[in-house]
């Protein structure tokens, strides 16, 4: 059986439990992930570089109470390809000193043209809830120097969680000044909700341009993810903090669905594309994990982290298990607003895909930590609107799978769990909302909390749509798309306060920012205050 038709099938109860099965056996660190770990530390052996090869920067992400990964990638200019066809050998050192005065550990890897030349070096054996400096060496290069943290102890009693929470930037529409003052801040991470790069361009809209048309090869996919990572703000960002990232249809392509795309692509052929994209995604993030090496069209994002014992989080995949759009329009797929679509009330649909819910539902209900943060890529609130002929609904979006939502909904309601925030992306706008099992009921009582972040520089709705919005969802408690930028999340044991830091004017590359809304939370309390 094919893979997209495994993802596709129709699940029994006793398939869900053999698919949990699975997953909880499969290991998590596989080989792919870490460069081959090879002996000696000569930092000077390899090439006399013509062009400095770390002009991609340095980043580290998915911090662990003993661990994190740290990554970078050689980028081997014209006037050093005799160099390409080569392995390379890199050092990757760690510091316990901004100084670079205090060595803790040091690695080195090789790597070579089938990875692209990146480098991702799992640094273990590190202390909990520190910051680390660290840096690569390739033959005559240094990289620049950047600073990661580790997660607390799983049981440390931490006083608070300081997270950046950042989606959707579209390189055309506007510089990522966000990402230049998140890189001043001192926050514990950067959360990463998607569409990080984008494949497709809108000529209506464009400060600076992509180099090359849409992505379809690896090569391309590759060549798409240079250019972002070129970004001095961007940069900067990765350079100053872990970051914890999942993705959404972007890093592939508008609106895909597990093994659809919008022009209904032979799934063989779409899923090749897709091998492609999530390869050149790995080649280019901190994450433990590249595409399953068995089937390449497969990659494992979702993933759990704990900070102490203050909050747990859950990064979740919201595209390559889901089921297809409903009710789709036959000449070109996607996401569409429907009105009256039965296939919306077919309970066996899945955002999440069955696997992916069968390992979060337990973890989440079982989890003891105070907050639980559900990190996700798009807006879990309702957004439709009424019409003459019933309510509209958004299919891309958690409109478009009502009833799994409902369960996810319904498992925080029965466990009786208390704490948890939902954030999301992807709409180019700031949402603060409540989460009902039954959407905008008051007879359903707040089991959730949600935080959709604005995108970094990717347009947003026009204020007529929003108007629309805002009057048929009372659960939406604030909402704005005119402003990009980024939220900034303060978790202690008693609350959360959220500061929605935004500019009108990315499209300045010196703009500023400032602070749109404030929200808060208290903890054993559902549902938002204004601060
Ligand atoms: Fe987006």
């Amino acid at each position: 059986m094919a893979d997209h038709d495994f993802l596709n099938a129709r699940w029994s109860r006793r398939d869900w439990g053999r698919h949990a099965l699975a997953l909880a056996l499969a290991p998590w660190s596989l080989p792919t992930a870490q460069a081959q770990v090879t002996s000696g530390t000569d930092a000077a052996k390899g090439p006399r570089w013509q062009v400095e090869p770390f002009s991609l920067g340095v980043a580290s992400g998915q911090p662990r109470p003993d661990s994190v990964v740290l990554w970078t990638r050689l980028l081997i200019a014209e006037a050093d390809a005799a160099h390409k066809a080569q392995p390379q050998s890199v050092l990757c050192e760690v510091f316990a000193d901004e100084a670079l005065r205090q060595p803790v550990r040091q690695w080195r890897v090789q790597t070579d043209a089938s990875r692209a030349h990146s480098v991702h070096v799992i640094a273990s054996g590190l202390q909990p809830g520190r910051n680390y400096w660290y840096r690569f060496v390739a033959g005559s290069a240094t990289s620049p120097v950047g600073r990661t943290r580790t997660s607390p102890g799983d049981n440390d009693k931490v006083a608070q969680l300081r997270i950046a929470q950042t989606s959707c930037q579209h390189f055309e529409q506007g510089y990522f000044v966000a990402h230049r003052e998140i890189a001043r801040r001192d926050v514990d991470f950067v959360l990463f909700l998607g569409d990080y790069i984008y494949e497709s361009s809108n000529p209506r809209y464009q400060v600076r341009k992509h180099i090359g048309g849409v992505p379809q090869t690896l090569d391309e996919y590759r060549q798409r993810h240079a250019q972002y990572k070129g970004d001095a703000d961007l940069q900067a960002c990765h350079a100053a903090h872990p970051w914890v990232m999942t993705w959404d249809d972007h890093e592939v392509v508008n609106d895909y669905a597990n093994d659809r795309d919008m022009a209904y692509t032979d799934p063989e052929v779409f899923l090749r594309r897709r091998a492609a994209a999530y390869q050149a995604y790995f080649e280019h993030m901190p994450v433990r994990l590249g595409p399953d090496p068995a089937q390449p069209q497969r990659m494992r994002i979702h993933d759990q982290m704990r900070w102490g014992q203050l909050a747990e989080l859950w990064t979740l995949d919201c595209r390559q298990y889901r089921s297809h759009q409903a009710c789709p329009d036959p000449n070109r797929g996607g996401g569409r607003v429907v009105v009256g679509c039965t296939e919306l009330q077919d309970a066996e649909r899945s955002m999440l895909g069955p696997a992916q819910e069968q390992w979060l539902y337990p973890s989440l209900t079982q989890s003891t930590r105070r907050w639980k943060l559900l990190a996700q890529s798009t807006q879990m609130s309702s957004s439709g609107i009424a019409t003459p002929l019933g309510r509209s609904s958004f299919t891309d979006g958690w409109d478009g799978y009502p009833l799994a939502r409902e369960r996810l909904l319904n498992t925080l309601a029965q466990a009786q769990l208390k704490d948890v925030l939902v954030l999301g992306g992807d709409v180019h706008m700031n949402v603060v909302a409540n989460l009902r099992v039954r959407p905008n009921d008051d007879k359903s009582p707040v089991v959730a909390s949600e935080m959709v972040t604005t995108s970094i520089s990717s347009r947003g709705l026009s204020e007529a749509m929003l108007a629309q919005i805002r009057d048929n969802n009372p659960d939406i408690v604030h909402a704005r798309a005119d402003e990009r930028g980024y939220t900034s999340l303060e978790v202690q044991p008693s609350g959360v306060l959220a500061q929605l830091r935004t500019t009108p004017h990315p499209v300045m590359p010196g703009s500023r920012l400032q602070t749109q809304a404030q929200w808060a939370l208290s903890s054993g309390v559902a549902g938002w205050a204004k601060a």
